[in-house]
């Protein structure tokens, strides 16, 4: 009898073991529950247009054209320290991008020699779906000796990034990345221009590609907009020593009437974006020695204080008309995110859940084109989860129960602390297959990843398969 006991008990854990595994290769299309967040179900699957179709107009020369080439290697970082990781043009950051709203822009990526493959993803720009960079779901992965051309209209003015989305956390931690601005078309620019992606190279915290203080050149009096973007993992606590700062923009999308703010922090969400103006001579700084400063050259500022408050979006500026009606939604979702002991790919862990499941269990969020959708993002885990929709930008509805009373706040970023609960809404516009994952790279990575479905769209790519597409 317990012989039998216990043949039915391994029995069972060897099922639960087998049916933990992540098949080799997959459609993502495949994995999951199918939600329709109480909008119409619809068939899903074999007919209609396929994600590589989803691209920008394919004729027309670019008014920015960009050639980049990935290397794996070890470099030097601006300020000298050497460090392995990879490159792009032979720097980290890669080259920074600029256009304008409206211009067509056009990158050739080239892996010269990264083993694992590359991509490049569009970070926070709602590109066409083809051009979303994701290995595995919108392309396959650019392996050594092979190119791929990316090509889209910078239709909304702001600050980004692109990073690699192929063994993503390796990748970006190591180096893939770099920054995109598009800036307006119309009108003179109000303020002197600073980009200042914050990055952790093995523990060295760079702006820019370098240690300690940076400084940028500006007259005194000058007003400048400090573009923040942080790249890491975690989130980043930013603040002005020596001067008061505007909250001009975040995620790409202007606040409206942001007031000056004076010893308080900023904090920024693992992939999030914040424009800062700061009058001339001020420090941004962005924690250790590590600072930018912007003045006259040879100013030195020491850091003052780290202020002890943070700024809350929530209530910062003023309210401005929303251009949809999110109390009419088509469909709504839940996103909760939790953490439990079990086995994942067969590894047993303590791992997140998305509404109590494991990873590949998780949730397909499908939505047709049209749709006002409101997601609730819930998070009870023990620590906090950088939740990061691509292709849209959304707006804060309420955190907690209380509801948004500043500037509208549009994010594709969205810090989710423990014990926090943002119910957020956007218009689905943007045709496609569309990752929702934590930015945190490393929890991607330990399947903490979601994807938000149109109908009427196919997925011709897989993960894993032939190409060894691994997005995270
Ligand atoms: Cu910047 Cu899917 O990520
Ligand atoms: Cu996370």
């Amino acid at each position: 009898m317990p012989a039998v006991v216990a043949v039915v008990a391994l029995g069972a854990l060897g099922w639960y073991w087998f049916s933990s595994l992540v098949p080799s290769s997959y459609s993502v299309m495949d994995m999951g529950r199918v939600d329709y967040g109480g909008g119409p179900a619809h068939a899903h699957g074999a007919a209609g247009v396929s994600v590589a179709d989803l691209t920008a107009p394919a004729d027309g020369e670019p008014d920015v054209a960009v050639t980049l080439a990935a290397r794996a290697r070890s470099f030097d970082l601006a300020s000298g320290e050497r460090v392995q990781g990879y490159t792009l043009n032979g720097s980290s950051p890669g080259p920074a991008i600029q256009a304008h709203q409206g211009d067509l822009v056009q990158v050739t990526l080239t892996n010269v020699d990264v083993p694992d493959g590359v991509t490049l993803h569009w970070h926070g720009v709602d590109v066409p779906n083809a051009e979303d960079g994701v290995a595995g779901v919108t392309q396959d992965a650019v392996r050594p000796g092979e190119r791929h051309v990316y090509r889209f209209v910078a239709e909304d003015a702001g600050t980004y990034c692109y990073h690699s989305h192929q063994v993503a956390d390796a990748q970006v931690r190591g180096g893939l990345f770099g920054t995109f601005v598009v800036l307006p078309t119309a009108g003179a620019a109000d303020a002197q221009d600073v980009t200042a992606p914050v990055h952790t190279y093995s523990g060295h915290r760079t702006v820019a590609g370098r240690t300690g203080v940076t400084t940028v050149d500006a007259a005194p009096g000058a007003r400048v907009r400090v573009r923040v973007i942080n790249t890491d993992n975690g989130a980043l606590r930013t603040w002005v020593s020596g001067a008061s700062y505007t909250v001009a923009a975040v995620d790409a999308r202007d606040l409206s009437g942001p007031t000056e703010v004076r010893d308080q922090a900023l904090l920024i969400a693992a992939g999030g974006r914040v424009d800062l103006l700061v009058r001339a001579p001020a420090r941004v700084d962005v924690g250790g020695e590590t600072a930018l400063v912007v003045g006259p050259r040879g100013t030195r500022l020491a850091a003052g204080p780290e202020p002890g408050h943070d700024l809350d979006l929530l209530s910062y500026g003023s309210p401005a008309p929303l251009s949809f009606d999110p109390e009419h939604a088509d469909r709504s979702f839940q996103y909760r995110i939790g953490r439990r002991i079990g086995l994942l790919d067969g590894k047993p862990g303590f791992w997140w859940t998305i509404n109590g499941h494991l990873f590949p269990d998780v949730p397909m969020f499908h939505v047709s084109e049209g749709d006002v959708v409101r997601m609730t993002i819930s998070n009870d885990s023990g620590d906090v989860h950088p939740m990061h929709l691509h292709g849209h930008h959304a707006v804060v509805l309420s955190r907690n129960g209380v509801p948004s009373t500043g500037s509208t706040w549009w994010i594709d970023s969205l810090d989710v602390a423990d014990g926090d609960t943002y119910e957020i809404a956007f218009v689905a516009d943007n045709p496609g297959i569309w990752m929702d994952h934590c930015h945190n790279l490393q929890h991607a990575r330990d399947g903490l990843v979601a994807h938000l479905a149109y109908a009427g769209v196919t997925e011709p790519y897989r993960v894993g398969g032939g190409a060894d597409n691994e997005p995270e």
